[in-house]
């Protein structure tokens, strides 16, 4: 990925969303904007704009739906981050330790209605557009949902759930914002139905490697590079792929280090240091990464037929998200 392609981006999209996302009382809007102000790295917007561009389209059809995306992106951040007891994200405070849970809960709700407002209010887009815009990110928000739930009933359950069943939680609660973003860029470049096919394609596998590999750095990485906390799965009992393939792989001593950890609130710092360490000598690193170059591939044979510097940019952002420890 181009650091520049992506940072120009970024801005463009950033001074949208701060246009869109001021008000009163200004608790809320600072609630609403607390995450993405201290970091992220617009990867959604991205791939709005650069799905746009492949099939011809520009950068200025592309921001509403970038911007749009990025919303509901940080909505689903901060009610996720209530969900899973996290503390930091961005290397600061999340929205509920900072501003109280009542107030996230808001700042969330608040995040997804601007999302809504922001994609259907655009004058320049005919009627159809609009209403296939609004309807795949209203999709989007309901599998978001769905899959959100999965993970959480997942946690839950004593029973391992397949690499199969992963996946499935995986693309629901993570890849169908990525698939979105290159639908909605297809959508603003008003493309035929073959190219949003190809695009979306894209982007959903694109987003099963991202997880996959999110969460080989949420057991393995290092906090002071992703700027969230490292082994929080593992004392929430996540059901993640390298947590499964941990289980599955490690006998005796091995294991009992890693189960002690596994799900457990009371697991002190050190029991999750020595789990992750147990991880580390399981070589599962190796396995996760190549699982997510499978995903990657996918992704990449549905652009093979395109050409251009979009198709580039796509592909070495696939690159980065493989190979990511941040
Ligand atoms: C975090 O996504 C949530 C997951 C789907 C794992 P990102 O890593 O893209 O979030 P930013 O970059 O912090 O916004
Ligand atoms: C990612 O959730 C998906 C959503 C936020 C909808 P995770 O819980 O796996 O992601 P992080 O690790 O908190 O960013
Ligand atoms: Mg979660
Ligand atoms: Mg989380």
């Amino acid at each position: 990925m181009s650091k520049s392609s992506i940072s120009t981006n970024a801005k463009k999209v950033n001074s949208f969303l701060t246009s869109r996302l001021h008000g009163r009382p200004t608790e809320l809007y600072k609630a609403a904007s607390h995450i993405m102000v201290h970091g992220g790295k617009r990867l959604r917007p991205y791939l709005v704009i650069k799905s746009c561009e492949i099939l011809g389209g520009t950068v200025k059809q592309a921001l509403p739906a970038a911007a749009s995306i990025e919303m509901i992106h940080n909505f689903t951040l901060v009610h996720d981050d209530i969900m899973d007891n996290d503390d930091m994200r961005h290397g600061v405070p999340t929205v509920h330790t900072r501003f109280g849970i009542p107030i996230a809960i808001l700042a969330g709700d608040v995040l997804f209605s601007k999302a809504f407002e922001t994609i259907s209010s655009d004058s320049h887009i005919p009627e159809k557009q609009s209403r296939a815009l609004v309807s795949s990110l209203a999709k989007a928000c309901v599998n978001v949902c769905e899959g959100q739930l999965l993970d959480i009933q997942m946690a839950q359950n004593q029973k391992m759930p397949s690499e199969s069943q992963y996946i499935k939680m995986v693309e629901k609660k993570t890849a169908t914002l990525f698939e979105t973003s290159c639908t909605l860029g297809a959508l603003s470049a008003n493309s035929n139905r073959k190219n949003i096919a190809n695009l979306s394609s894209f982007g959903k596998n694109l987003g099963i490697a991202f997880q996959i590999v999110d969460d080989l750095i949420g057991v393995l990485g290092d906090s002071k590079i992703t700027k969230k906390p490292v082994g929080n799965d593992l004392r929430e009992g996540k059901k993640s792929l390298p947590i499964l393939i941990a289980i599955k792989s490690a006998k005796s001593t091995k294991r009992e280090i890693i189960l002690n950890a596994f799900g457990n609130s009371e697991a002190t710092k050190n029991d999750i240091k020595k789990a992750v360490k147990v991880m580390q000598s399981l070589g599962i690193e190796k396995t996760i990464r190549k699982k997510a170059i499978y995903y990657s591939a996918r992704a990449q044979s549905s652009l093979s037929s395109y050409v251009g510097p979009s198709k580039k940019e796509l592909i070495s952002l696939l690159n980065f998200v493989v190979k990511r420890s941040l």
